[in-house]
């Protein structure tokens, strides 16, 4: 995905921002951006199908699906994809500001509408105008600044906080969420009203246990993005790559090949390649809970990652996705010394 600008720069005013991203997709701006995969499993031909509808049509679209099932990378194909393409695509992850930090990076505000609003500052809503505006992860949305966007989506118009004037932008709206919301709806953290608004064109994203078929071309897929060409995989390695849950998805996969590739010569995956936690057996339902704290978890996984590369600290702290030095501390501070 082309992310242009990150929207923290020379606004330190909200310096939590880390999520909030923003990007314009004037084609001057444009970075090349990698080729999305589509799937051609039964699970996936209805997701599909209708995120090509999706790009077609101007109607508020919800995706569902876990985390890494590729909502973000969907919701960005929809709008490079529709009329609106060439205009800005903004993206604001609803987790990440609450109240009225939320609602100034949403609305903008006029100057001295608060403390800290030295000068009159235009929101994503209206950044928005003539594109996309992506709202990721809307299921975690502050519930007070949920009623507020009832009006927003319905009439497009809305003020500046501590501005009279109404203003409209004309954007089209797509959401996401890894959340159940009809939970969220029955636990009382997510607003009916809301939900009806925004699942005008819901989009699911099944999770990559049930699409275990793609898993082939999708690898292949993603190496190829990663800059590696037929790339032989060990016939072992594809069987421990089905036999996986993919609790992360297409994300997790695409950092376990990056890591595989790191540790090997370039020329052939094999198992040594690869390390996995060790997952609980047996299905998701029925999986155990065992009652180890964190910290002991820490230690039993470090260890097992130095027992499979036979000690050898420099793959196992990539494997781990820690730095050499951060492993050296944790093996000091559980005194990990079995290897
Ligand atoms: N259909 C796809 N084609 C190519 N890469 C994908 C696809 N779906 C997801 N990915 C990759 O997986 C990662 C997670 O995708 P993302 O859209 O951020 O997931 P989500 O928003 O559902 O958590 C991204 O790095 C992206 O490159
Ligand atoms: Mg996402």
């Amino acid at each position: 995905m082309s992310v242009h600008d990150v929207y923290v720069a020379g606004r330190n005013e909200i310096a939590e921002l880390e999520n909030v991203i923003m990007s314009e997709s004037g084609e001057s701006q444009q970075t090349p951006q990698s080729p999305i995969f589509f799937g051609t499993s039964p699970a996936m031909v209805e997701s599909i199908g209708h995120t090509k509808i999706a790009a077609k049509k101007d109607s508020v679209v919800l995706l569902l699906g876990e985390t890494g099932t590729g909502k973000s990378v969907i919701a960005r194909w929809i709008h490079d994809n529709s009329s609106r393409k060439g205009r800005p695509f903004v993206s604001l992850n609803c987790s990440s500001l609450r109240g009225d930090l939320l609602r100034s990076e949403l609305y903008g505000h006029a100057r001295g509408a608060f403390t800290s609003a030295i000068r009159d500052r235009a929101g994503l809503i209206e950044s928005a105008d003539g594109g996309t505006l992506f709202l990721d992860e809307i299921g975690e949305m502050d519930l007070g600044v949920q009623a507020e966007l009832l009006k927003l989506i319905e009439e497009k118009s809305f003020r500046r906080i501590g501005d009279d004037r109404l203003r409209y932008s004309n954007f089209r709206l797509i959401c996401a969420t890894n959340r159940d919301l009809m939970a969220a709806i029955a636990s009382g953290s997510f607003r009916l009203d809301l939900f009806y608004r925004i699942c005008v064109f819901p989009i699911n994203l099944p999770p990559l246990r049930k699409r275990k078929e793609e898993l082939p071309s999708l690898i292949e897929h993603i190496l190829k993005g990663l800059g590696y060409t037929h790339v032989p995989l060990q016939s072992d390695v594809l069987n421990l790559l089905v036999r996986n849950q993919w609790h992360g998805n297409i994300r997790e996969l695409k950092n376990v090949l990056e890591r595989a590739i790191l540790l090997s010569d370039g020329s052939e995956l094999t198992k040594a390649n690869f390390f996995t936690p060790e997952l609980p057996a047996g299905n998701e339902s029925d999986a155990g809970f065992d009652t180890w704290d964190l910290a002991e978890l820490e230690k039993r996984h470090i260890l097992a990652a130095l027992k499979h590369f036979n000690g050898d600290k420099n793959k196992a702290s990539l494997a781990l996705g820690i730095s050499l030095s951060s492993l050296y501390r944790k093996i000091e501070t559980y005194n990990v010394n079995a290897i």
